[in-house]
C-alpha cells in the first residue's frame, strides 16, 4: 500500500505511524456475537454509511450508485408506469456535525432522502432506487435505520441478484393504520418473479410491527447465512426462513417507489414523500476471490481476539439513541484493508486523535511529497 520507502529513514514520525496502523485490530473479521459464542456468523467485509452526517452531491463516492431505469405501465402491471432519477436521491445531513440529532441541512428529518414525487401527470411515478457499488456481498448481517413515506409507497430495504434471487423487507403504507404498521418480508423465488408480486411466494411473511415506520426510525436487518435467512426489527429477530435461500454474491438496495398497485404500493401519494435512511451498516464476505484472498493474508491463522464483535442495535435509533455504533469510526485501525468508500466520521470522533489523525497526516504528506 505504502510504496515510498526511501523517505522512511528521515521521518521516525512515520514509522510510529506505520506500527499504529500495523497494531490493528479485527484482522479476523467482524462477528455477530462473540466468537465464544455457540452461534456466531463471521464476516470480513464491511460497508457502513453514517447519512446523518454524510454531506455532497454523489452518493456513488458513499459506495451507492443511483438506478436510472423507466418502466411503462405495461411493464408495472400496475396503473403508472415507474421512473427511477438521481434527482430523487438528496443528502440531508444535520446542520450540526457534533450531533446526532436535531436540525438538518434543508429541513424535516436528517439523512440519505429517497423521494416520491407527487406530480405523475404523465402516467409515471418518480421515484428513488440505489445499488450499492459492490456486486460480490455473498451472505452478511444487512442494516438500516431508517423511516419510509406516506401516501402510498413501498420502501424496501433489500439483497439483490435478480428477480428470482432476492432477500425483501417491503413497508407498504397500506399496511399502517393509526398506531401500527407491518412489514412484508420475503425471499423471491423464480415463482414470485413470473407473477411480478410477492404474494405467491411460499416465503412471504407479513410481520407485525407494533408502531407506525412512518413515524419514526426503526432498524430494519437481514442476516444472511448459508441456508438461512433472519430478519430483525431494532434487535429482535422475528422470522427466519430456509427456503430459496441465495448462494451467489450480488448488490444490497434500498428503494421508494409506487405504481398505484392497489394489491402491492397502493398510492400513488398525491404530494412528495420521502424515505429517511439514517444509516446503512453491511458486514459480509465476498464471492470475489481477491477480497477471500485479502482476508487470508491478513489472517493466515484465525484469532479470535482479532474478530471484532458487531454489537446489536436493539433500540429504535430516534433522539437520544440516533447515535450508533459505527466500526468504521471507532479509529482507523478497526478496518484494516477494507474497500472503504468516502468516509464520513462521526460526531463522536470529529476530533479523534490516534491513527484517524495519522492517517490524514500520512495521506496528505504522501500526495504532497509525490508532486
Ligand atoms: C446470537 O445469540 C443469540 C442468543 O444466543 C442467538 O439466538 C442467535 O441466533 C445468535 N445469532 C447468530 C447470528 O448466531
Ligand atoms: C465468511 O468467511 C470466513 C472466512 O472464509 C468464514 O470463516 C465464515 O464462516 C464465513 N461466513 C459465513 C456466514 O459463511
Ligand atoms: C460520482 O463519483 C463516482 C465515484 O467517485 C465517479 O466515478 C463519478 O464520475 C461521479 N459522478 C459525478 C456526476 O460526479
Ligand atoms: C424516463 O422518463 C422520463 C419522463 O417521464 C424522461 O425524462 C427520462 O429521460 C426517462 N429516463 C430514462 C432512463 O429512460
Ligand atoms: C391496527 O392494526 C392492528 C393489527 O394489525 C390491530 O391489532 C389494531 O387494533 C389496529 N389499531 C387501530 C387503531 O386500528
Amino acid at each position: 500500500m505504502w510504496t515510498v520507502r526511501d523517505t522512511m529513514g528521515a521521518m521516525p514520525w512515520l514509522i510510529l505511524a506505520m506500527s499504529r496502523l500495523a497494531s490493528a485490530d479485527c484482522e479476523c473479521g467482524y462477528s455477530v456475537n462473540k466468537t465464544s459464542d455457540a452461534d456466531h456468523l463471521l464476516f470480513y467485509d464491511l460497508q457502513e454509511n453514517d447519512f446523518l452526517h454524510t454531506n455532497g452531491d454523489n452518493v456513488t463516492e458513499y459506495g451507492w450508485r443511483p438506478q436510472e431505469y423507466n418502466q411503462t405501465k405495461e411493464q408495472t402491471l400496475a396503473p403508472y408506469g415507474k421512473t427511477n432519477e438521481v434527482a430523487n436521491v438528496e443528502f440531508n445531513p444535520l446542520k450540526d456535525a457534533q450531533s446526532w440529532s436535531g436540525d438538518s441541512e434543508k429541513g424535516g428529518d436528517a439523512g440519505l432522502k429517497l423521494w416520491v414525487r407527487g406530480d405523475h401527470s404523465d402516467g409515471y411515478v418518480p421515484g428513488a432506487e440505489l445499488a450499492s457499488v459492490r456486486k460480490d456481498m455473498l451472505y452478511g448481517s444487512f442494516r438500516a435505520g431508517m423511516k419510509t413515506g406516506s401516501g402510498g409507497t413501498c420502501g424496501a430495504w433489500y439483497w439483490f441478484l435478480k428477480n428470482s434471487v432476492e432477500i425483501d423487507m417491503e413497508l407498504l403504507t397500506k399496511d399502517f393504520n393509526n398506531s401500527q404498521g407491518a412489514i412484508n418480508l420475503v425471499l423471491q423465488s423464480p415463482q414470485s418473479a413470473a407473477d411480478r408480486t410477492a404474494e405467491g411466494t411460499n416465503t412471504l411473511h407479513v410481520q407485525h410491527l407494533d408502531f407506525r415506520p412512518d413515524q419514526s426510525f426503526h432498524e430494519y436487518r437481514y442476516d444472511w447465512m448459508p441456508g438461512s435467512v433472519t430478519f430483525y426489527i431494532d434487535g429482535q429477530a422475528v422470522y427466519t426462513t430456509t427456503d430459496n435461500v441465495p448462494e451467489d454474491g450480488g448488490y444490497m438496495f434500498m428503494n421508494h417507489w409506487s405504481t398505484g398497485n392497489p394489491k402491492w404500493s397502493a398510492g400513488p401519494p398525491s404530494s412528495d414523500t420521502a424515505m429517511t435512511v439514517s444509516y446503512a451498516k453491511a458486514y459480509f464476505n465476498s464471492s470475489d476471490t481477491a477480497r477471500s484472498d485479502a482476508y487470508k493474508k491478513r489472517c493466515p491463522t484465525f484469532d479470535p481476539a482479532k474478530v471484532c464483535q458487531i454489537p446489536d442495535q436493539t433500540k429504535a435509533p430516534n433522539g437520544a439513541d440516533a447515535k450508533t455504533y459505527f466500526i468504521s469510526q471507532d479509529g482507523a485501525g478497526k478496518t484494516p484493508d477494507q474497500q472503504t468508500y468516502k468516509l464520513t466520521s462521526g460526531a463522536s470522533n470529529l476530533f479523534a486523535t490516534s491513527s484517524t489523525i495519522y492517517m490524514s497526516i500520512f495521506v496528505a504528506f504522501f500526495s504532497w511529497a509525490l508532486l
